[in-house]
Parts: structure tokens; C-alpha cells; sequence
């Protein structure tokens, strides 16, 4: 006979947090939201540790290099995603590790022989006006000049007018040599009334370009999470199939984290990989591992030696492993019930193994919710589909701006590693998610920090400015229905509805 539980399995707009006593001294600005991201013992610090309990979701829609820097300048880390080939996924590593704040690789170039034609449609492509000329019209091509707006009248200048008759050339150029720290390239740049300044190495080759807006760009991230050399800290997906060969290519490239994607991490197939890992490294590398829902799923991988584990199965936006499979939890049960675990393994080894909510989260207060349940980190997708800085294409649709996100277990994306059943392997014998659009919703930073406010101002409703100080106060209700509907503005006409 099967076990049949009685308890239901819930998902966290059941939920509300009651509140507890405010001090006066607890207060947003108090709250801090750092949070240990791999295994320690009690009593010490946790080796690795997020400045904001934000990762992004290991999905080719969301974490490349790109969503990488923006999301660990803000505090958080991103795991680049598996699902294409190793060398392209330890360059895209090696780009976070490499990224110098205020050193910006040239996007915009073209050789002397391209035409004002050319100029104006990179600029129409990429927004920037400053073009770099190099010899083979590479980022890190020979520099033989600049053009900015300031090199051509459009109403004056032929459009077919080649870039060597109008570009600044180098002898005119002010530059710095490759070594130069951010405070010289600036003050060169303050002193000489530049826009941009050119960094080349020995032999003339562009290495990047600083500019003067970015002057105060660091001042603005004061969370940025970095390594010991300064580096942005970067993780990066692994699977269970070519881990042999993603591993060291990951590892030499500079990640600092690693993350097993998988749909149902409950399985042998982990085990051994993380059994290769800690045979190969030792406890040099951290390795998370899951997706699991209850409490043996997380013995049995805490005891497999995993660094972290992740919770979550079919609660994805973009998932519909529930209705293919008939496998999951819903996330806040999930939550809880690992984070149960999670205490009594703690209390049984001195070991404490972060656990992360991965998916499901809808609204930020859901956030709230899932690090009041027990999460030490939180892992999202669509919420970091939906900015400037995630690989999807930004598209018009019916008079709104979307981009597009896709799940990992969608024709599209074809990770079938990631909902691998053994055997043979190779592909995928269903969907397991869908290809979708989100409304955009502009830059990371802003969203961001919006966000964080939401979840500072809950916990200083529940009494608390630390996130372990939130999950031993936070006292959770079960919602009934009506009060869901009772939650939301209601028996009054919206005024933006009215206007719509
Ligand atoms: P979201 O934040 O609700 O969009 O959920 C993102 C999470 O869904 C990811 O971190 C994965 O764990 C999971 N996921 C990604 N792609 C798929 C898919 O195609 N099917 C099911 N789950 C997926």
C-alpha cells in the first residue's frame, strides 16, 4: 500500500506572516541580508557567503556573463547555465572572473575602411556613440583611433565617407597603458576633459574603455560580492553526465561555486558525482546539489557531501513537471520541510548545509515568505528574465514591451541532462517546460533594490534585522480563500482600471 500523507502540500500565497514587536531600534536600515551559501561547522562562518540572498536560475534564458556581473555587483551570484557547450560556458565564467568595474570591453567597432553608413547603424544596434577603430575591427583588434559624435556632421558628411577621413586618430588620442589602476584612468580623464579613455597593451591592442559616467559606479554598489583577489564571485551549472570534463574546465576558468542541475536531485546519479568532485578536489571546490522536496531527499544528499542543497520540484513558472511526471511539492511545504531537516542535521552533526527556495516565487513578499520558512537563499528565473541585463530578446507585443523566457525542459532550450532518467541519454522524450514571454521590467539594479525594501520592511514587521534572527521569530498562518481575495484592494473601482 502506498503512503498517502495527510497534510496538504502548499505553495506560499497560502501563507501570511503575523507580526511581531517592532523596537525603535529595529529599523530598515538595520536589516542585513547576507547569508551563508555553503556547508560550515557550527560556531565558524560559512567559507562562501551571498551579500543578498538572491541567485539567478541556471537557465540559458537568464544567467550568462551579463546577468552574472549585474547580479554579483548587487550582492547576489549567478549560475551560468550547462546546457551548451563546456569551453562556451568556462568563457563565459572567465568573462564575470575577468570583469574589472569601470573597464568596459569595446562593443562598438569597425576597421578604417567601414563607412559612416556603418557607424551609424552600430550605433542604432548598440545605443553607444563611441565606436573604437582597430585594424581587424575586433574588441581587441590594433587601435588605430576613435569616433564619437563629435567626428561628424550627418547633414555635412556623405554617408558613404570612410571612417579613415574622419576618425580621431591615435596620435591625437590621449590612452593608458594596460596596468593603469580606475583612480589613475580617472584622474587622466578629469584632467585632460575626456569622455573615454583607451587602455592598450605594449603592442597597440585595445584592451578596454573607461569612461566618465561610470566615475561613480563602484560608490554606487556597495554590496558587490567579490573574492579575495576583488573578482566578481561567479557560480556556474554542472550536470551528471560530462561532469568529468565540465568540471575542471569550470574550475579553471575561476568559478567559485557549482551547482548540479536537475529536476529530481534525489538519486545515485548525484552521489557519484559528488563523490568525484570531493575525490578529484577535496573540499576545494563547492559543489551544490538537488532539486529536492522533503526530508530525505536532503539526508541523503547532505550525507553524499553536498555543500548546499536546493528545494524545488515542478513550482517553476515555466514548468509543467507536475502535469507531465505527477511529481513535485508545493514549494512552501517543500521549504519547510527541508528546512526541518536541514535544523535536525545541524543539531545531530554540528554541520550547517544552507538550503535555497528554487522557483515559484510570484511576488516579492513571496520572498519574505520563503526565508521566514527556512531558505537561507532564494533562486529565481522569471523574476531576472524580466531585465535589461537577461539574454532573452526584448520584443513589442501588443502594445508592451516582453522578453522572451524559456524553461530548460522546453523544445527550445532541449537540456535534456537536466531531466535525464539514465540509460542511454541524449534526449528528451517530452517537454517538460514551456517557451513563454514576461513583461520587461527595465534594469536589474532598480528592481532590485525594490525588492530588498519589500523584504527589509517585512522583517522589521516581524521584529527582526537579521535573517536567522527572522526565521526563529517569524510565526506563519495558513490563509483561507476569502482572506486571499480580502488581501487584495478590493470592493472599491481602481482608478487605473477605470482608466485602462
Ligand atoms: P521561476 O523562478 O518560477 O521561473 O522558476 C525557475 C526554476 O524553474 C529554475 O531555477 C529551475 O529549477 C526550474 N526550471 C527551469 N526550467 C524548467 C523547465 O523547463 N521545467 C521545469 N522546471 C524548470
Amino acid at each position: 500500500m502506498s503512503v498517502v500523507f495527510d497534510q496538504l502540500s502548499r505553495t506560499f500565497s497560502e501563507f501570511l506572516l503575523l507580526p511581531n514587536l517592532t523596537s525603535v531600534d529595529c529599523t530598515p536600515d538595520k536589516v542585513q541580508l547576507d547569508s551563508p551559501m555553503v556547508r560550515f561547522k557550527k560556531e565558524e562562518e560559512s567559507p562562501l557567503r551571498l551579500n543578498i540572498p538572491f541567485t539567478s536560475a541556471i537557465m540559458q534564458a537568464v544567467s550568462d556573463d551579463k546577468m552574472a556581473i549585474a547580479l554579483a555587483r548587487n550582492g547576489g551570484l549567478s549560475f551560468i547555465y550547462g546546457s551548451q557547450p563546456v569551453e562556451r560556458q568556462a568563457e563565459m565564467v572567465h568573462r564575470v572572473k575577468s570583469y574589472k568595474a569601470g573597464f568596459v570591453p569595446s562593443d562598438s567597432n569597425l576597421t578604417p575602411d567601414h563607412t559612416l553608413a556603418d557607424i551609424l547603424d552600430l550605433k542604432e544596434q548598440t545605443g553607444h556613440s563611441t565606436v573604437a577603430i582597430t585594424d581587424d575591427g575586433s574588441p581587441d583588434g590594433k587601435l588605430l583611433g576613435l569616433v564619437t559624435s563629435r567626428d561628424y556632421r550627418i547633414s555635412r558628411l556623405s554617408t558613404d565617407t570612410k571612417i579613415r577621413d574622419f576618425m580621431t586618430p591615435m596620435d591625437q588620442i590621449i590612452y593608458a597603458e594596460a596596468g593603469v589602476s580606475l583612480t589613475e584612468a580617472n584622474d587622466i580623464i578629469w584632467e585632460h576633459k575626456l569622455n573615454q579613455l583607451p587602455v592598450i597593451d605594449k603592442d597597440g591592442h585595445l584592451l578596454a574603455l573607461v569612461f566618465r559616467k561610470d566615475y561613480d559606479d563602484h560608490k554606487e554598489n556597495p554590496l558587490e560580492l567579490l573574492d579575495s583577489h576583488k573578482r566578481l564571485l561567479c557560480g556556474a551549472g554542472i550536470n551528471t553526465r560530462d561532469y568529468k570534463e565540465r568540471v575542471p574546465a569550470l574550475v579553471e576558468a575561476g568559478a567559485d561555486v557549482l551547482c548540479m542541475d536537475s529536476s529530481d536531485g534525489f538519486s545515485e546519479w548525484q552521489r557519484d558525482c559528488l563523490a568525484w568532485i570531493h575525490k578529484n578536489y577535496g573540499s576545494s571546490v563547492y559543489v551544490g546539489a538537488g532539486n529536492v522536496v522533503d526530508a530525505e531527499g536532503f539526508n541523503y544528499l547532505a550525507e553524499a557531501g553536498a555543500d548546499f542543497i536546493k528545494i524545488g520540484i515542478g513550482g517553476g513558472s515555466i514548468c509543467i513537471t507536475r502535469e507531465q511526471k505527477g511529481i513535485g511539492c508545493g514549494q512552501a511545504s517543500a521549504v519547510m520541510a527541508v528546512a526541518k531537516a536541514r535544523d535536525a542535521w545541524l543539531e545531530k552533526t554540528g554541520e550547517y548545509i544552507p538550503i535555497c527556495s528554487d522557483g515559484g516565487i510570484v511576488y516579492d513578499y513571496h520572498m519574505a515568505l520563503a526565508l521566514a520558512m527556512g531558505a537561507d537563499f532564494l533562486m529565481f528565473g522569471r523574476y531576472f528574465a524580466r531585465f535589461d541585463e537577461a539574454p532573452g530578446r526584448l520584443i513589442s507585443l501588443k502594445g508592451s514591451y516582453v522578453k522572451e523566457y524559456w524553461g530548460e525542459g522546453s523544445n527550445r532550450a532541449r537540456n535534456w541532462q537536466r531531466y535525464d532518467a539514465g540509460g542511454k541519454g541524449g534526449r528528451m522524450a517530452f517537454e517538460e517546460g514551456v517557451d513563454s514571454y514576461v513583461p520587461y521590467a527595465g534594469p536589474l539594479k532598480e528592481n532590485v533594490r525594490a525588492s530588498l525594501a519589500k523584504i527589509k520592511a517585512t522583517m522589521v514587521s516581524c521584529g527582526s534585522i537579521s535573517i536567522p534572527e527572522f526565521q526563529r521569530k517569524a510565526r506563519l498562518v495558513v490563509v483561507s480563500p476569502t482572506s486571499i481575495v480580502e488581501g487584495g484592494a478590493h470592493d472599491v473601482i481602481r482608478k487605473e482600471n477605470e482608466l485602462r
